[in-house]
């Protein structure tokens, strides 16, 4: 039987609210853009058809997360209207011609970035808060994240009285492809795509954690201003930004009319592969201030906006294999391997395939002819099959025959989504082990994937720091083994044990703890005794509030809720535990040892840095305050021991004299340092 007019409206409620869901609060969406879009169309058409059936207004959904103050905005934060074709482009203008009247409307032509709406304030020309659209009327105070954003200027001159500019924080793309490499590296799952990076970022709450993903802006509206004369067109608003130091990154020329807005728009389409970020489509906005309030809003878009979506760009090519990553964790990716082909400007070879249930959901097979497709995401998606084109052999993919035949022993935990090989299986001790003694651990020259997958074979190594007690007649075995290469090894072995605390915390392989994370819990903790014997409490502060409600907080900048479970589920397993105890017994180093230029007054002490300081570069000054045992972080708190400020210093500033932390210039901070 069909589903009824009234079941599909509900369905189609439903399934809108859940994709909303993950898109606005948890930064990771299941469907595309495009794909969304279709579904809010689709629901529009079945409630104009059945008006009895219709729900309440969509609205513009909301971003608010936990943690965070909130702020109202002065003026609404709208959205845009989509379009998607020229006809439906000049309806748009045709209305504004209606509406407005007479001829000669101007238009500007931007970009649409990829990113996160965010609105900054200044009040008397000094930046106070930045603010995420929230659900229109009032949003999520960022501050401290956009604070990090070094291109926004703190102090206006000859500003308006009161000021909201508009902007997109996004992620360069050289920078989302820097984070991702870090994380391949790490062997954990990559990040989908820059925008939700970005939106992910800004709402970190943990600053120092922030402060290692750098995060751009494009600014290019007008929230409220006092006077409200100040400005009479777009333009004239986006060349003062331009004066005042904002980044606009786009022309500001003005097109005369609806076709010249549609040549640009066109231009843009071929323009925007270029961009250092993501972009989706192009903004359209009538440029005199006075039309524009003119033609006025809905509650959720204003007329005299609208956006124009550039399709993404898609191409066919032939799936020849799929093949299985095996990351650090021992968890399982599906890739499929195609036949390259040009997709956006660049040759793509592979597309990830996410896990088990995406291929049975969208029966994927070998040989199949696949739709893939990069939108805002750098790593192209399989859409689905040219089923026409299924080759009459094609038969379904056997997930786990493949594993078996790879002989790579994995089970899933019940709602889990990858599989995950089984702690003891041949692949899982050779990735330990090459991760154990790689350069972000415990350095171990000569140890790679060759020699480790010998070791296994041998039955030399089961557990990864089983490496430490082979004797020279057992590595004279190994292939390729002679008397130097032995003796070098030996040496290896010896200088890796005597590495720092953090190397050895790395190599264990705790889920969700990459180098930073351990150079943190190695600096907090000072011993592996001590970190194998925290509790909850020593990772997290619990607070309870009013209402009841239960929020965390973190001890130690970095570890976060799912960190610290990590951190306790690995060490409640006695297996690890044992790993730990052979590490001690192999005369392996588990204590942080004192910095080595270690100064009094600074070892031990936090700092903050904010502004920008006479000579020093912040990676510089970090690097001085380090080095003599110092910490650096990214918010002021009464646990702050200095805030080192320079010039423009904003609200960390501001913070840290209502605490009354101490603070230091830069001729004071070297000083301290004795330099
Ligand atoms: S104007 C009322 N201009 O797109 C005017 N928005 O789909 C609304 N966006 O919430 C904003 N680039 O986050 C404008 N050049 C641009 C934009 C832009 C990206 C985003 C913005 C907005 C969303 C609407």
């Amino acid at each position: 039987m069909s589903e009824s007019p009234r079941d599909h409206i509900l369905r189609l409620r439903k399934e809108i609210s859940e994709h909303e869901e993950l898109y606005r609060k948890k930064h990771a969406p299941k469907i595309s853009d495009f794909d969304f879009d279709k579904l809010v169309d689709q629901l529009a058409d079945l409630e104009r058809a059945h008006p009895m059936f219709a729900g309440p207004d969509l609205g513009i959904g909301d971003d608010k997360s936990e943690g965070f103050q909130q702020a109202d905005h002065k003026a609404p934060m709208l959205s845009l209207d989509n379009t998607y074709d020229e006809a439906e482009f000049r309806a748009f203008g045709d209305r504004l011609y209606k509406t407005l009247g007479g001829t000669g409307l101007e238009f500007v032509v931007e970009p649409k970035i990829d990113g996160v709406a965010v609105s900054l304030t200044f009040e008397k020309g000094k930046f106070v808060r930045a603010v995420t659209r929230g659900n229109g009327a009032r949003g999520d105070d960022v501050t401290a994240n956009v604070s990090l954003i070094r291109e926004i200027p703190r102090t206006l001159k000859s500003a308006p009285d009161f000021l909201e500019v508009r902007g997109e924080i996004y992620m360069e793309l050289t920078e989302f492809q820097r984070l991702n490499q870090l994380r391949e590296a790490e062997g954990e799952a990559l990040y989908a795509n820059p925008r939700n990076l970005a939106a992910g970022t800004l709402k970190l709450l943990d600053s120092a954690e922030a402060q290692r993903r750098r995060l751009s802006i494009v600014c290019y509206g007008l929230g409220a201003c006092e006077p409200s004369s100040a400005f009479a067109s777009l333009k004239e608003f986006k060349q003062q930004l331009e004066q005042w130091g904002f980044p606009i990154r786009d022309d500001i020329d003005v097109q005369q009319g609806v076709d010249a807005a549609w040549k640009a728009i066109q231009q843009l389409d071929i323009l925007r592969r270029d961009l250092p970020f993501p972009t989706d489509g192009a903004v359209v906005k009538v440029n005199r201030l006075e039309d524009q309030r003119r033609a006025g809003t809905t509650s959720k878009f204003p007329h005299w906006a609208v956006a124009f979506k550039f399709p993404p760009d898609q191409a066919s090519t032939i799936l020849r294999k799929i093949s299985m990553q095996v990351g650090r964790t021992g968890a399982i990716t599906p890739v499929a391997e195609l036949d390259p082909v040009l997709l956006a400007g660049s040759t793509v070879a592979r597309a990830t395939l996410h896990n088990a249930d995406e291929i049975a959901r969208k029966d994927i097979r070998e040989g199949d002819t696949v739709r893939i497709q990069k939108a805002g995401e750098i790593i192209p998606q399989v859409l689905g099959v040219v089923l026409e084109k299924r080759p009459a052999d094609a038969k379904p993919f056997d997930f786990e025959a493949r594993l078996k035949e790879l002989d790579l022993d994995a089970a899933r935990d019940g709602e889990e989504a990858a599989y995950k090989l089984r702690a003891p299986s041949r692949e899982m001790k050779i990735r330990r082990l090459v991760h154990f003694a790689s350069k972000q651990c415990l350095d171990i020259d000569g140890l790679g994937d060759a020699v480790a997958e010998q070791l296994v074979d041998s039955e030399l190594v089961n557990v990864p720091v089983d490496a430490l007690g082979i004797t020279p007649p057992q590595w004279r075995i190994l292939d390729g083994f002679k008397e130097k290469s032995v003796d070098n090894m030996m040496a290896g072995l010896e200088q890796a044990k005597q590495r720092e605390l953090w190397r050895a915390i790395h190599a264990l392989g705790i889920p969700n703890v990459g180098m930073q994370t351990a150079k943190d819990l190695s600096r907090h903790f000072k011993s592996m005794d001590k970190l194998e014997s925290a509790q909850t409490g020593d990772l997290l502060i619990t607070k309870v509030g009013k209402k009841g409600g239960v929020s965390y907080e973190s001890v130690i900048s970095g570890v976060g809720i799912e960190v610290s479970e990590s951190i306790l589920s690995f060490f409640s397993d006695p297996n690890h535990r044992d790993w730990v105890k052979a590490m001690r017994t192999a005369g392996l180093n588990l204590v942080e040892a004192a910095a080595a230029g270690s100064v009094d007054g600074v070892s031990g002490k936090t700092f903050v840095l904010t502004g920008t300081l006479p000579t020093l570069g912040r990676d510089e000054a970090r690097d001085l305050i380090e080095k003599a045992g110092g910490k650096v972080s990214g918010s002021v708190s009464k646990n702050t021991h200095y805030v080192v400020a320079g010039e423009e210093a904003g609200s960390k500033l501001t913070k840290a004299q209502e605490l009354g932390v101490a603070i230091l210039d830069e001729a004071s901070l070297r000083a301290l340092l004795g330099n």
